[in-house]
């Protein structure tokens, strides 16, 4: 265990500027609102006010500190898919549009670094798909010629600057590494600067479609033509495309090595695979996640060990500096839903999977096009639309119980028995407080704060995720934070507290705080 509060906190937020941004103050009118000030939602918001739209950008919490600023910053328009499934699912044409709008997205970061003057630390360097296994040759020859065939400078090498050999490689030219929470700051200033409305700390509660559309947050209401869910899965019960999201978690190490870090990106063909890259040219530091899993079904302790002794086992790790870990969407066909959500004018970018800070920006990119009627080469190809209608939500809602029970099942089962004493300080659990499983955490002050476990977009049941310390829920990926409160995801209530359920026993030394939900050591 480490006493470095930072310890399990992205590393870009340490060295990301401050700037903060007020609430959503009084009702407005604008063109387009934009849910989400992460890359996607703050592209979109400078690229339409370039075009003359007026924009609004509401977000939960402040600028870029959810899924932009847990990523490790690869920049890449390779897809989270290999290109021979890619062809499978597309065909050559449309493959050939996703990898092309993954070059225009390198390009418009590359393009607004300059024009914003971000201190981004944008830098075009090569990127490589390794394998170490002699088996897997053929295959990533295979997948090269298919990458050059759709428009990537791509060749097959036999070694790499890893410090240990490989089987083969592929070689991507032109990818790039950033720091995405300097460049996602240095959007919001170009787009307030120019008169653009950031609202931060503001949660949207509902959507009303219609023209215009009416969107309540934070007490208010704002007025648009457009509205644009960029939040990686759409706020709210837009169940057609969340029901074809699978919320995965990803974990993320920034380690001390003995020798500087190889230049470059890195991805190797693991399942799930490992990403690699230099905190910084020249750096001794390296940032590496992976240890993948579906969202609720591994704990976090077991996810870091595997990804240490991994990363230790291939490059001599001196020191683990830094943890964390981040949910991401990954799409049922392997490509982002973008564009037009259902019949009225609400729009929506999710399922980047891995490769979010470049497809993000590629679904700006389609947006703006669609929202000022112009066409754009990806817009068939990614269109939310092309996810079927489903009979109905009340069958989602069956669906997505069912699978939640049967995920939590065995937890709830072994749900430990009223002890609320054996939950430690910093730690959260499903117990059973007198008959009702309880979700709770114990604070690092000894409160206890005591919830609902169901979630409260679609009624699954939370789990309890150590390295974020958060409450979250494995149909949909909404987050929770230990308070209950909403992080992200779909949902737009917090989590309940336990307060109309006959009240918990107080361990010895506690006493049940009257308002519900939470228990203070005494
Ligand atoms: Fe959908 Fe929890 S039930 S996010």
């Amino acid at each position: 265990m480490t006493s470095d509060p930072d310890a399990f906190r992205p590393v870009w937020l340490n060295e990301a500027p401050t700037d903060s941004y007020p609430r959503l103050h009084g009702d407005h009118g604008v063109d387009v609102v934009v849910i989400g000030a992460g890359i996607t939602g703050l592209t979109l918001a400078l690229l339409l006010q370039r075009e003359g739209r007026s924009v609004a950008v509401l977000d939960r919490g402040p600028v870029a500190r959810a899924g932009t600023a847990h990523t490790s910053g690869h920049l890449t328009a390779v897809p989270d898919i290999s290109f021979s499934r890619l062809i499978a699912h597309f065909g050559e044409s449309g493959a050939n549009a996703a990898v092309r709008a993954g070059m225009a997205a390198l390009d418009t970061v590359e393009s607004l670094c300059r024009a914003t003057g971000a201190d981004a630390d944008f830098l075009r360097v090569p990127a490589f798909r390794w394998t170490a296994r002699a088996r897997d040759r053929d295959e990533l020859e295979h997948e090269t010629e298919l990458a050059a065939r759709l428009g990537l400078r791509a060749s097959l090498v036999d070694s790499t600057p890893l410090p240990f050999p490989v089987a083969a490689a592929i070689r991507f030219e032109d990818q790039a590494v950033f720091h995405p929470v300097r460049y996602a700051a240095a959007l919001a200033r170009a787009f307030t600067a120019a008169g653009g409305a950031l609202y931060a700390d503001t949660p949207v509660e509902r959507v009303e479609a219609g023209e215009p559309c009416r969107v309540h947050a934070g007490g208010h209401v704002v007025q648009a033509a457009s509205v644009v869910h960029a939040t990686q899965t759409p706020v709210g019960r837009m169940v057609g495309v969340q029901a074809r999201l699978t919320p995965m978690t990803s974990y993320v190490l920034v380690a001390r090595l003995a020798s500087p870090a190889p230049p470059g990106l890195y991805w190797d063909t693991d399942e799930p695979y490992h990403y690699l890259r230099p905190l910084r040219p020249g750096s001794d530091r390296i940032v590496a996640g992976g240890s993948d899993h579906k969202t609720g079904q591994a704990g976090s302790d077991e996810a870091f060990a595997r990804l240490e002794a991994w990363l230790d086992a291939h490059f001599g790790v001196t020191l683990v500096e830094r943890r964390w870990s981040f949910g991401l969407f990954e799409p049922a066909d392997g490509l982002p839903y973008v564009g037009m959500a259902g019949g009225g004018p609400e729009w929506v970018a999710a399922g980047f999977a891995g490769v979010g800070l470049a497809y993000g920006t590629a679904a700006a990119l389609l947006i703006r096009d669609e929202i000022l009627g112009n066409q754009n080469p990806a817009a068939e190809l990614l269109a939310a639309s092309r996810v079927k209608p489903l009979a109905s939500a009340a069958e989602v809602v069956k669906e997505n119980a069912g699978n939640a029970w049967r995920l939590v099942r065995d937890r709830l089962a072994h749900a430990d028995a009223g002890d609320l004493a054996h939950v430690a300080p910093g730690e959260g659990r499903l117990v059973d407080v007198e008959g009702h499983k309880a979700a709770v955490h114990r604070d690092e002050a000894g409160r206890l704060h005591v919830l609902s476990p169901t979630c409260t977009h679609l009624g699954c049941i939370v789990h309890w995720n150590a390295a974020a310390s958060t409450w979250d829920c494995p149909c949909h990926g909404g987050r929770y934070l230990p308070d209950g409160r909403v992080l992200y995801g779909p949902p737009t209530e917090a989590l309940a507290g336990l307060e109309s359920r006959p009240a918990p026993q107080p361990a010895r030394g506690e006493i049940l705080n009257s308002g519900g939900g939470e228990l203070a050591s005494a």
